[in-house]
Order: C-alpha cells, then sequence, then structure tokens
C-alpha cells in the first residue's frame, strides 16, 4: 500500500472535556489493567454477570476454535430481565417504544420480564427445545426483542431475518439453520403506511421444502393476511393464555445463543454463530464504558433495526444486560418529516445517540433546519458505526446535533467480532475526526502488509486481530471449513477482517474500507473511503461514491458518484465538476484526482445502509449491472445508468 502514506492528514483533535472525563466509566488505567493480564480482565468483565456457576477456566483457544468462561452456567434472558426485577429495577423503563404510525408504549423491565415469560410457554407448548432453531421476521417492535429473549431462556438459537429481505433470502436462511418455527408478524409501518411481512413467509415456505412446523404470527398492523391454520398460529391466541410463570435454566457459557447471517461479498450468506458467556460478557462491557452508560439517568437510542448485529449486541442484550432504558422507533427517519429522529431526541431527552454515517450524510444531505427545530441539549455522547465516518461528517455530527459538546465514539466492529473491538474511550480518547482510534482494552488489533509483518506508524495495510476475543463468532453455521477459509487462512494464526486500515504517524487507527474497496491508479494504492471523505468535505458535496473503473492508461481510473448538499447555493454543472476535481487533487493529491464525477440523488445502499460500489463499477465499466436484490432500492441504478449515459465524459 505504497502511497498511504502520503494520502489526506486529518490534524484536528479533539480531547475529552474535563467535565465529561470527570464523570466517565471509562479511565486509561483500563488499557493498562487488560494489558497485564489479558484474561485476568476479562474475567473481571465476565463478573459483572449473573452467573448460576461460576467457570472453572476462562479460555480455551484451540486456534481458530475459542471457548470462553468453559464449566461457567448462565442464561441470557435471566440476565438482561430476571435480574433486574429481583434487584428491585422492575419499574425502571426498559423501552419507550415510538411505533411509525405515532402510537407509543413505555414498557417496564418487569412488563419485559412478565411477556418474556409468556411467550416462553408459548415456544415450549410449540415444542421448542434447547438447541432448536427459530427464526425471526419481524418489523422493529418491543415483540421482536420479546421473541429473541424467550428463545433465549429456553436455550433455542434466534435467527433473525431483518424484515426488508425477500422470500428467497428468508428460504435461504431458514434452511441453512434448518428452523423449524418462525415468528413474524402480519406487518409493519414504514414510510407512512403499513407493509406486509407474512405473506413473505408464505412465499418462502412454498419455495423450497422445509422442517418448518409453524408460523407464530404477531398482529401488528390489522391488515388482512393469508392464514394457513395447519400450522400458523395468532400470537394472541396462544402467548396471551399462557401463564406468566417460567423459571429459567442455566446453560453452558459455550451454549449457542444466536446464529446471524451476513451476506458474503460473493456466495451464499454466512450463518455468523455466538455462543452465550463471551458475548455478553463483552456486549455489556463495552456497552457500559464507550457509551458511558449511567442506566439510572441515560435515556440511550441506537437506531439499528434487531435485523443487524447492533440491533443484537447494542438494542436487546448489552443495552438490557446494563439495565437501561432506551428508544425503540418502528420507522424510518423521513417520516412524517425529515425531523423524526430528532423529534424523538426532544420527545425522550435523549442522551445517547448511536447511529450510521449513511443517516448522518443524509441529514445533511437534508440540511440543518431539521435537527435546529429541535431542542437536542439532552444528548451527550454521540456514536457512529457500520461504514468510516468521514471527518467533515463527524464534524458536522459534533457541532449539529451535539451542539459541539458531545464525545463521538467511531466503533469498529463486525457481524463476526459480536461487540466493539476499536473505538476511542469518552473521557479517556483524544479522538480525530474519522478514525476510530484504537483497539479497545483487552483487544490486539494489528496492521499488517501482504506477508503479515505487523506495520509501525505511518504504514497502512490490512487489519488483523491477533489474540481470541470472548465475543467472536464461534464459526460458520454448518461449515468449519468455511470459518477457517475466510477468516483464518489469508495470515497464518491471525482473525483477517477484510478491512484495510493505516496507522498514523501517532498509531491512530484508520479504517479505511473492505479491501476490495482500494483502487489502484498507476501503481498507487488508493483507498475509496479517502476519496470519498474529500469529496464530502466539500462545502456542496452530502455524499460520495467511489469507484475504481478500468482504464487502458492507468490500470484503475478513479470515478466519483455523488449527493449534493441541501440548502447550499452552488455553481452549476461542469463548473461544479471542475472544481471538486481541483479540491481532492488539493487534499489528496492529483493521484487522487477523480476522471470523472457525476451528480446523483442516490446511491445504491444495502438495507444495512453499505453502499455497494460493485454495482457502480459495473455502471462506470459499461456493463450490465450485476445482482442488485440486496438493495434496498432496486430503482437506484437505473436512474443512476441513465443519468450516466447523458453526462459529460473526462475532461
Ligand atoms: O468494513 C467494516 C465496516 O462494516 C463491516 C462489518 O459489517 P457488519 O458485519 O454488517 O457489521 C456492521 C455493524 C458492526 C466492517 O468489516 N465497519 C463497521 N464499523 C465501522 C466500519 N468501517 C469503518 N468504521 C467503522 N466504525
Amino acid at each position: 500500500m505504497s502511497s498511504l502514506e502520503n494520502l489526506s492528514r486529518e490534524d484536528r483533535t479533539f480531547p475529552p472535556s474535563p467535565e465529561f472525563a470527570a464523570q466517565a466509566n471509562a479511565t486509561a488505567a483500563l488499557y493498562d489493567e487488560a494489558a497485564a493480564d489479558r484474561l485476568g480482565f476479562w474475567a473481571k468483565q465476565a463478573e459483572y454477570l449473573h452467573w448460576d456457576k461460576k467457570w472453572d477456566q476462562v479460555l480455551d483457544w484451540k486456534p481458530p476454535f475459542a471457548k470462553w468462561f468453559i464449566g461457567g452456567k448462565l442464561n441470557a434472558s435471566y440476565n438482561c430481565l430476571d435480574r433486574h426485577v429481583l434487584e428491585g429495577r422492575g419499574d425502571r423503563v426498559a423501552f419507550y417504544f415510538e411505533g411509525e404510525p405515532g402510537d407509543a408504549r413505555a414498557i417496564t423491565y418487569a412488563q419485559m420480564l412478565h411477556d418474556v415469560k409468556k411467550a416462553t410457554n408459548a415456544l415450549i407448548e410449540l415444542g421448542v427445545k434447547s438447541g432448536d432453531r427459530v427464526a425471526i421476521y419481524m418489523p422493529m417492535i418491543p415483540e421482536a426483542a420479546v421473541a429473541m429473549l424467550a428463545c433465549a431462556r429456553i436455550g433455542a438459537l434466534h435467527s433473525v431475518v431483518f424484515g426488508g429481505f425477500s422470500a428467497d433470502s428468508l428460504i435461504t436462511r431458514i434452511n441453512d439453520a434448518d428452523a423449524t418455527l418462525v415468528i413474524t408478524a402480519d406487518g409493519g409501518f414504514r414510510k407512512g403506511a403499513a407493509f406486509a411481512l407474512k405473506p413473505i413467509i408464505d412465499e418462502a415456505l412454498a419455495m423450497e421444502p422445509n422442517n418448518v412446523r409453524n408460523v407464530l404470527v404477531f398482529k401488528r398492523t390489522g391488515q388482512e393476511v393469508p392464514f394457513n391454520s395447519a400450522i400458523d398460529i395468532w400470537w394472541h391466541d396462544i402467548v396471551d393464555r399462557q401463564s406468566a410463570e417460567h423459571t429459567a435454566e442455566f446453560f453452558d457459557a459455550e451454549h449457542p445463543l444466536f446464529i446471524l447471517y451476513t451476506s458474503g461479498t460473493t456466495g451464499k450468506p454466512k450463518g455468523i454463530f455466538h455462543t452465550t458467556g463471551g458475548y455478553l460478557t463483552q456486549t455489556s462491557f463495552t456497552h457500559r464504558m464507550v457509551f458511558d452508560i449511567k442506566p439510572e439517568k441515560d435515556v440511550y437510542w441506537c437506531t439499528a433495526d434487531i435485523g443487524w448485529i447492533t440491533g443484537h449486541s447494542y438494542v436487546v442484550y448489552g443495552p438490557l444486560i446494563n439495565g437501561t432504558t432506551q428508544v425503540m422507533y418502528e420507522g424510518t427517519p423521513d417520516t412524517p418529516t425529515k425531523g423524526r429522529i430528532f423529534e424523538i431526541v426532544e420527545k425522550y431527552k435523549v442522551t445517547i445517540l448511536y447511529t450510521a454515517p449513511t443517516l448522518i450524510r443524509t441529514w445533511m444531505k437534508w440540511g440543518e433546519e431539521f435537527p435546529k427545530a429541535h431542542n437536542l441539549t439532552s444528548l451527550r455522547l454521540l456514536g457512529s458505526v457500520g461504514e468510516p465516518i468521514n471527518p467533515e461528517a463527524w464534524i458536522w455530527y459534533r457541532d449539529v446535533i451535539g451542539g459541539g459538546k458531545c464525545p463521538i465514539v467511531d466503533t469498529w466492529w463486525q457481524t463476526e467480532t459480536g461487540a466493539l473491538m476499536i473505538s476511542p474511550l469518552p473521557g479517556v480518547t483524544a479522538c480525530k475526526p474519522g478514525s476510530a482510534m484504537r483497539a479497545l482494552p483487552g483487544i490486539s488489533a494489528q496492521v499488517v502488509n501482504d506477508e503479515a509483518v505487523a506495520l509501525g506508524n505511518g504504514s497502512g495495510g490490512y487489519l488483523v486481530l491477533t489474540e481470541p476475543w470472548p465475543s467472536m463468532l464461534r464459526g460458520i453455521w454448518g461449515s468449519d471449513e468455511r470459518y477457517q477459509e475466510t477468516y483464518w487462512s489469508r495470515f497464518e494464526g491471525k482473525y483477517f477482517a477484510g478491512d484495510g486500515a493505516k496507522l498514523d504517524e501517532d498509531g491512530a487507527i484508520w479504517l479505511l474500507g473492505r479491501v476490495d474497496d482500494v483502487m489502484l491508479v498507476s501503481g498507487h494504492n488508493i483507498s475509496t473511503t479517502e476519496v470519498e471523505s474529500s469529496l464530502v468535505s466539500h462545502p456542496n458535496v452530502a455524499e460520495a461514491a467511489v469507484v475504481g473503473a478500468t482504464d487502458a492508461m492507468t490500470g484503475q481510473a478513479i470515478v466519483a458518484f455523488v449527493i449534493l448538499r441541501g440548502g447550499i447555493p452552488s455553481v452549476g454543472g461542469d463548473e461544479l465538476i471542475k472544481d471538486l476535481k481541483a479540491h481532492v487533487s488539493k487534499h489528496i493529491g492529483p493521484i487522487a484526482r477523480p476522471s470523472r464525477i457525476l451528480v446523483v440523488n442516490e446511491l445504491p445502499k444495502t438495507r444495512s445502509g453499505k453502499i455497494m460500489r460493485r454495482l457502480l463499477r459495473d455502471v462506470a465499466e459499461n456493463r450490465a449491472v450485476g445482482d442488485s436484490t440486496t438493495l434496498a432500492d432496486p430503482h437506484v441504478m437505473k436512474l443512476i445508468q441513465s443519468g450516466l449515459a447523458s453526462s459529460t465524459s473526462d475532461d
């Protein structure tokens, strides 16, 4: 990665304020403690959980297979709920639920426990046993969390499939996990209208033979749904009549907790498989430290859907173990207005907001008038996850949403890592906008070159993890071979995350996107992320996606797709394009100057908000656009293609 050293440097640094540092959960001593005795450090964090029986051994590591807290016994659902109720916190609100149509519910820990016990008894009546797999395909409503915790309570594995996935994706996941029960809803609310889920299950189950015995259907919208009384059961018919008594059984620390599918860049989705003790230890520890949770006073809001790992670790398990009060919102950020998120922050006096760069850039595009119309002064900490956050978006987030006073935690992790891995500690770390900074205490990360040699400061390469961590995936469901091959074969003995990264002069880690997002232009490696960040730092640009298109002269040529920012007057067409090219040239260097820039209204994104550069590359190279079924909006590609055809070519 020869030229990475020459790429843009972000010199702004934001040290923690003395006021925040004085009250922070985290201290710098955590790093020393973990460095002195890593296993002792994690054992201490595990003590925070309720164990029915303590472990005999902290770690058994037979690379690449790890077992944590061997011999220990615990129950995930008990740790999330029973414990708080037994210790007198039953009246605390667990969820302030805000439905898209405006219906709202405050659900206490005692109520959650009551609901989970009844749902558990219903699962037992349906014959679900420990070790069985249950697919959950629900909108973002509290019952989705209830369903997950009911499974965990009896040791059944949940496999949550995001409610936006098609019948095709659904049946692939149901069959890969061999699920015997599907929990769903008639539908949910999105963009001001009810959408249907149940017919998609029916379509999925008709596609391939499967072992699903029952479909449990929660009534959310009241819409008409096809009903097959041989296998379908209404939630209210079976759950409501159950006893509210259920004593949790304790399972081994390594008892499977869930499977969550993540789409590989190619090929069939991978069933990432997590177990109990280590996962709960690391999710709850990181949630306490990185989000500085004060459960008696904070109102925390992670905007992720339960269908993603962020929803698992930082809506369900981490926050509930910590007794957090949180907001859960069913709908989209622009319904009924583009100020919806800010309206909810104001309504519940949210103190901690955790969201994704794609939403932050969307807010930038919409303009400041929406956040400015609301009182956001309750916010005291902001988080970012899912993609590298461009420095300009980071600054905007801090200034416009956080009123210039909130620390920002840019958290790097993956479905596979289960919990946060690289992130600032608020109150401790002086942050650089756009950098996730350093590995958390107890986590060992390196940046290595092609030969697996660890690089020093000022160099770029591949991000690897060098020691097992408690919440690491225990495998890919059904394929140990694929697990070894995907994560452990590229660099001997090290976990290869698939991300490019660089260490700056001070040793801060900068994530550069997936390694397949690195361009090779005239022999220089240039990260798409850095060119995107440079474009986004231009006052007229809200969002940018950059790809390398095959070029006879330079190997690859840089092609950029940009969305302009609302409310800012700009020079028109060709002038603006010239200006943007000059901007990147000045900011990063002439080598990074895009050869072509196209202004678009939308970018192709997956439902989890990641830009699908592969499709943009197809457009830039004049190929038929590849498989776009995982796009949140499949029409976007047509719009972009027609725009490109009519655009001016390279200058
Ligand atoms: O490329 C990294 C990017 O998202 C990938 C993991 O995606 P997923 O399993 O869907 O989990 C997303 C939520 C944890 C990573 O390999 N990524 C995630 N967080 C960041 C990030 N890239 C840069 N900075 C981040 N903070």
